[in-house]
This record gives C-alpha cells, sequence and structure tokens, in this order.
C-alpha cells in the first residue's frame, strides 16, 4: 500500500521530533505581471494563528495548487492573466522551502505546461510521478520528480473526443477542462472530472515509465460539470465521489476492480450538495472542493457564492459579523451512501479548496473572494467542524490551503 510505504519510508530515516506547531502554506492570486501571485505560510501554535511568511513572484501571476514532496514545493500557475491576453500560458515552479517555512526559494526556471493548469498529484513508483491537471488546456500532463531540483516532462496528453453538450455554457464547458487528478487506492489508475465534458476520465497508469493511456470514461449528467473527486475505502469497498460545479451535486459510484482495471458501473446516488429535499440554492451557487475524512467515515463538501451564513469575523470578532458559504458534512454509510450530518460555516466566500490534517482534527478553508484562510476544529470522533479557531487575511484571490505536515518537525 501506497501510504503505507510512505509511512515505512519515514520510520527508517529515523523517528522525528514533532514540534506542537503546525504549518499551512496558502496561494494568491495577483492581478497582473506588475501585481504577482504570492504564497502564505501560517503557523498555528499554542492556539493562534500566525502569517510567518508572504513571497511574492515566486509562482506567477496565478498560483493555483501546491505539491508537496519533502523540503520541495512544486507549484502550479495557472496563468490565466496571459490567457486572458490572448497567449497560452501555465507553468510548473519548482519551490525549495525550510522547515520552518519562513523563506521559499526558487530553484531553477518555471517549466510550461498545458494552459491553465489546477492541479496536481503525485504517483507511480516512489511517488516520483507528477500528473496536473490542465484546465485551460483540453488535457492532462505528466513529470518525473525523481531529480527533485529538475522535473522532467514525460507525457503531454491532450483530448481528442470532444462534443459540446446542448445548452453548453460558453465560459466553461465549449472545451474538455480536467480541473483535478485523483489516484485511486491501488495507484494503478488517475481520475480526472473532466468539467467541460460531464465525464470522469480514467488514466491506466505505468508507475515505472511515469507514463498513462485513458482506459475509461464515466459520463455525468449533462451540464453537471464535475469539478473535483475523492476515493473512499469502507470496509472492503471501494467508493469514489465527485462535486459537480455547476449543478452544485454529489454524485457517488463503488468501484470494483478486476482483470479489466476498474469498473465505476452506474452511480449510486447522485443528491444535492445539500442533501435529498434540500431546499433549492441561490443561482450562483456553486460546488467546489470535495475531501474524505483521513478514517474515510466522512465526506465534506464547499458550496460557493451562497452567502447562506452569517458568522462573527474570524479575522477578528470585534469587527462584526461576516458572510459565510458552507461547508456541507456526512457520514459516509457502510453501503458508499451519504446521511446529512452539518452544514457549518466555512469562515467567509468562496471556498474553493480546502484540506484536512493527517490526524483528522483540523480543517483549513482558502476563502478566495475574502482573500482570508480560516482553520476549524474537528472533532474526529464524531466527525463534526466544532469551531472556527481562527483565520488570517493573506489577501489576493485565495485558491489554496494544505497542512504541510512532513516538514512540520524539530
Ligand atoms: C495591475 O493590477 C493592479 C492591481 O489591480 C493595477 O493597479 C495596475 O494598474 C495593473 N497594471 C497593469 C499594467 O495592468
Ligand atoms: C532565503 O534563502 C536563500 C537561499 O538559501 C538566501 O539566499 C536568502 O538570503 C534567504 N532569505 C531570507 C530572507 O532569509
Ligand atoms: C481545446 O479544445 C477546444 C475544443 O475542441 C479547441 O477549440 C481549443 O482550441 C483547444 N485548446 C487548446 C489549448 O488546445
Ligand atoms: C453534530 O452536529 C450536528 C449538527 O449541528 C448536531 O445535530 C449533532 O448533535 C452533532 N453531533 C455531536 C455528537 O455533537
Amino acid at each position: 500500500m501506497l501510504y503505507k510505504s510512505l509511512a515505512a519510508g519515514v520510520i527508517a530515516f529515523g523517528l522525528p521530533t514533532f514540534a506542537s506547531a503546525t504549518l499551512i502554506f496558502t496561494t494568491s492570486m495577483g492581478a497582473n505581471a506588475t501585481d504577482p501571485g504570492w504564497l502564505s505560510t501560517i503557523k498555528y501554535a499554542d492556539g493562534k494563528l500566525e502569517l510567518i511568511n508572504k513571497q511574492l513572484s515566486i509562482c506567477g501571476v496565478n498560483p493555483s495548487w501546491l505539491e508537496f514532496a519533502g523540503d520541495h514545493i512544486y507549484c502550479l500557475d495557472e496563468d490565466w492573466y496571459s490567457a486572458a491576453a490572448g497567449a497560452a500560458g501555465g507553468a510548473l515552479n519548482t519551490l525549495k522551502t525550510t522547515r520552518d517555512g519562513t523563506n521559499l526559494t526558487s530553484v531553477g526556471q518555471p517549466l510550461k505546461t498545458l494552459p491553465g493548469p489546477v492541479s496536481s498529484v503525485r504517483f507511480g513508483q516512489s511517488l516520483k510521478g507528477l500528473a496536473i491537471a490542465s484546465y485551460g488546456g483540453n488535457g492532462t500532463q505528466s513529470y518525473d520528480i525523481s531529480s527533485p531540483d529538475a522535473p522532467k516532462v514525460v507525457q503531454e496528453l491532450t483530448i481528442d473526443n470532444f462534443t459540446p453538450k446542448k445548452d453548453a455554457d460558453p465560459q466553461q464547458q465549449l472545451q474538455p477542462r480536467p480541473h483535478h487528478v485523483v489516484l485511486d487506492p491501488t495507484g494503478d489508475f488517475i481520475v480526472a472530472p473532466d468539467l467541460g465534458s460531464d465525464l470522469l476520465r480514467i488514466f491506466k497508469v505505468d508507475k515505472n515509465t511515469l507514463k498513462y493511456v485513458e482506459a475509461k470514461t464515466v459520463p455525468t449528467p449533462d451540464l453537471s460539470g464535475p469539478r473535483h473527486g475523492a476515493f473512499a475505502k469502507v470496509g472492503s469497498e471501494t467508493y469514489f465521489y465527485v462535486i459537480t460545479e455547476r449543478s452544485n451535486e454529489i454524485i457517488g459510484w463503488k468501484v470494483t476492480y478486476n482483470s479489466d482495471g476498474l469498473d465505476f458501473g452506474k452511480e449510486l446516488f447522485i443528491i444535492p450538495s445539500h442533501g435529498p429535499g434540500s431546499a433549492a440554492l441561490p443561482t450562483t451557487a456553486r460546488g467546489a472542493e470535495l475531501v474524505i475524512s483521513p478514517d474515510s467515515k466522512f465526506l465534506l463538501v464547499s458550496s460557493r457564492f451562497e452567502n447562506s451564513l452569517r458568522i462573527p469575523n474570524p479575522e477578528d470578532k470585534e469587527l462584526g459579523k461576516v458572510q459565510s458559504d458552507p461547508i456541507i458534512n456526512y457520514a459516509i454509510q457502510a453501503d458508499g451512501t451519504l446521511k446529512l450530518q452539518q452544514i457549518s460555516a466555512a469562515g467567509g466566500i468562496n471556498p474553493r479548496h480546502f484540506s484536512i490534517s493527517k490526524d483528522g482534527s483540523l480543517v483549513v478553508t482558502a476563502l478566495q473572494k475574502d482573500g482570508r484562510v480560516a482553520l476549524i476544529k474537528r472533532d474526529v470522533q464524531t466527525g463534526n467542524l466544532t469551531e472556527i479557531a481562527g483565520a488570517v487575511h493573506v489577501g489576493g484571490d485565495t485558491t489554496f490551503a494544505r497542512f504541510k505536515e512532513d516538514t512540520n518537525c524539530a
């Protein structure tokens, strides 16, 4: 198992002693070449959040996603600033961070990617591969990061089987738009929800060469716009869940493995993001992120542009109340279906991305519209989000927030 072998690797290098501080890395998009994007580091220690680093011009204008590999950070620049000007922008930036997260440095030059990269995942033997989904570039790429300072492109796979749907949204659905790359629990497959095509694209991976081929597609309803997904292993079963951006729904499948590969079959359910029978949402509301808890017992999704909740300003309660979008929290049942458990505040507007800590006790949200990052406490036993521990104004379009737990050692 992939995760077990990773843990074994840590032990093999000697047990680190963990400091009590938790580090969170975030991305903020800027406006243009003279007002580029930045990365921030937030430290959570002794119940306090502190912005300890903010670094400009290290990942272009539109940093969208970070992948950690030891002290290296691979940062995608979505570069829709260039795209808006008619150029085909998009880059992979290699960075190194100090262990305390206070100093990031660029390693080498940015590598050009397919336009508009938005998500990446490590895969392959020893996780030496990096797969990237390009929202603007009709495809995915893979890189070899076995020399961490010098990623090499292995493959560029553009999608050629695309037919726009009737009444397709001109902004989002007139081309293939892979929005996420998700590694399955065996490491043999990558699933890319394609928001433009209303499909999950499933790639069969060669763990050694880091090449992959499209093995099959799984349809989602017309105009649904699948955005982000995750696998959950429940008992001996495997399930896959996706949040759709345009229809703001959750879809679940039972995944089976056979000699032929993996099979999603017909979906188990399609429900609104707030659960079956929930009230209609504002037409502006869009599904954003989907995360499974580390114990595979809970599924959390964010829905954005609802402005449905009012909470004390998490950056400073003295500043009064602010609007918030929700995180919707489900208990995963033994048969893979979902039971609504809680609707909780994300901490602000447009929770485009959020992550959960490895021990399940914390959730961090990137609130794009507010330029805010909020930290939420989570009860690992009940799965409930219990309290917003605090928030930091990092500014810009805040697009990503993740715990950097592997450098969190003394
Ligand atoms: C870049 O963006 C900033 C902030 O929005 C703006 O003030 C500035 O005029 C822009 N510069 C150019 C060259 O467009
Ligand atoms: C950050 O690290 C680089 C490379 O080691 C070094 O040159 C630079 O002075 C450091 N910057 C700060 C602010 O410590
Ligand atoms: C992406 O696909 C669309 C529709 O097939 C096509 O019009 C467009 O030129 C392609 N863009 C890129 C960057 O390949
Ligand atoms: C979890 O949250 C829900 C919704 O607020 C609440 O009804 C339930 O009692 C909570 N569970 C526990 C164990 O606190």
